[in-house]
């Protein structure tokens, strides 16, 4: 009888590919840069969709207590004194300690979501967790913050990176929209701490951990994303990455000490995209609604990088006091960033009901999400 032979030639070609993968990933790193030369116009989109007759009841978040500054980061690593804040608009960050996974800074969050509303874990019938970093591959993040609460509702996680939380956001209204769900949990987090090689200047001290929670509910007819839209740019995706550790190339112990499981970041591409990115999409989005900068009460955009706000809202035309941002207490938190600063934003009443908010999130994929929502 023949040998089976598929296992073993799987294993064998496991330990002999590893440094062909990483000459095969620096290959493709290099054909991208490329191919990227002369397209450097990136993709944009003039499709947008409107899904009103639904409102966020209420925002809870969380961020771990372990508040790591700059100062720390650049002695521990020997980082440029003062680029992070000169770069980025960044001062500190949260990182979560050993004990926490993504879930459970997911599972804080709607609780202070819950209580806010005045809502028990039992009203829930729709989770979604945006997140890139979850617990485990599999079972999903989702299903790990369904048992913590103790939901009787389906559960899924969805992965939009940065986007993540608009994506999310969207999915999430349309069950309610539908009438599919009457009470829809809407998370977004991440454990960016866990993913950053921690002495790389250029993602490291960039990003933070925390969660955002927001719950849907049915509302009035004029209440919701106005206008929205979502997009991707796989051509992109290189740009911001984490090349080992999914099927294509599984994490061995050669992918990993060479340290492909880290996210890698084209960090000045990215910043060019992110720029053309967020002005497009916030001027289409406007534009289909017959809006403009002025009937907007307040913008909340993702938290990258304090240039890419400023920029794009002076191209934009919006002044600052319609801005909020809150990146220099925590860094760019994904998925979390926000329903963070929605948070943030409405413990300072920055928000009231009727007001126009444009949100805004771009990332890994590479996609975004920007929406025109009467609250
Ligand atoms: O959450 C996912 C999304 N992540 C991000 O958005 C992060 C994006 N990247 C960054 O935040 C920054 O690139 C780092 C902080 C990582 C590094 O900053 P840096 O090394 O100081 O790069 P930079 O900002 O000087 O470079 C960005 C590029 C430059 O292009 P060249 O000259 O290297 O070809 C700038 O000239 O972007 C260019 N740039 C602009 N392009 C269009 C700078 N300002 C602008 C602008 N419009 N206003």
């Amino acid at each position: 009888m023949n040998p089976p032979t598929t296992a073993s030639t799987h294993a064998r070609d496991a330990v002999i590919d590893a440094s062909k993968v990483i000459a095969a990933l620096q290959q493709q790193k290099k054909d991208a840069a490329v191919a990227d030369q002369p397209r450097l116009q990136f993709r944009s989109s003039r499709r947008t969709a409107s899904l009103t007759g639904f409102r966020i009841r209420s925002v809870g978040s969380y961020a771990p207590p372990n508040i790591v500054t700059n100062e720390q980061l650049e002695q521990r690593y020997g980082f440029e004194e003062g680029w992070i804040l000169r770069r980025t608009g960044i001062k500190e960050r949260r990182f979560a300690d050993d004990s926490q996974g993504t879930s459970d800074l997911a599972v804080a969050a709607a609780r202070n979501a819950l209580q806010s509303a005045g809502l028990q874990a039992s009203d829930v019938d729709l989770l979604i967790v945006g997140t890139f970093t979850p617990d485990f591959t599999c079972p999903s993040t989702a299903c790990l913050v369904q048992d913590k609460l103790n939901l009787d509702a389906p559960a899924m996680d969805l992965q939009a990176a940065c986007s993540g939380f608009m994506y999310s956001l969207a999915t999430g209204a349309q069950f309610i929209a539908t009438g599919n769900a009457r009470c829809a949990l809407v998370i977004g987090a991440d454990i960016n701490s866990r993913i950053v090689r921690p002495d790389d200047q250029g993602t490291a001290p960039l990003f933070g951990d925390a969660a955002g929670a927001v719950i849907l509910e049915a509302g009035d007819a004029a209440q919701g994303l106005v206008c929205y839209q979502l997009g991707a740019d796989g051509a992109g995706g290189c740009m911001l990455d984490r090349p080992a550790g999914g099927t294509l190339h599984p994490a061995t112990p050669e992918l990993i000490s060479a340290g492909r499981h880290f996210l890698q970041m084209d960090g000045r591409n990215v910043f060019k995209w992110a720029i053309q990115a967020v002005t497009d999409s916030i001027r289409t989005v406007l534009d289909q609604a017959g809006k403009t900068p002025d009937d907007v009460a307040l913008f909340v955009l993702h938290q990258a990088n304090i240039r890419i706000i400023n920029h794009a809202m002076e191209v934009l035309g919006i002044p600052a006091e319609k801005v909020f941002n809150n990146l220099q207490s925590f860094g760019n938190t994904s998925a979390a960033s926000i329903p963070l600063a929605l948070d943030g934003a409405l413990r300072e009443n920055r928000i009231q009901p009727g007001d126009l908010v444009v949100m805004c999130g771009f990332g890994a994929g590479l996609t975004w999400g920007t929406g025109l929502f009467r609250w």
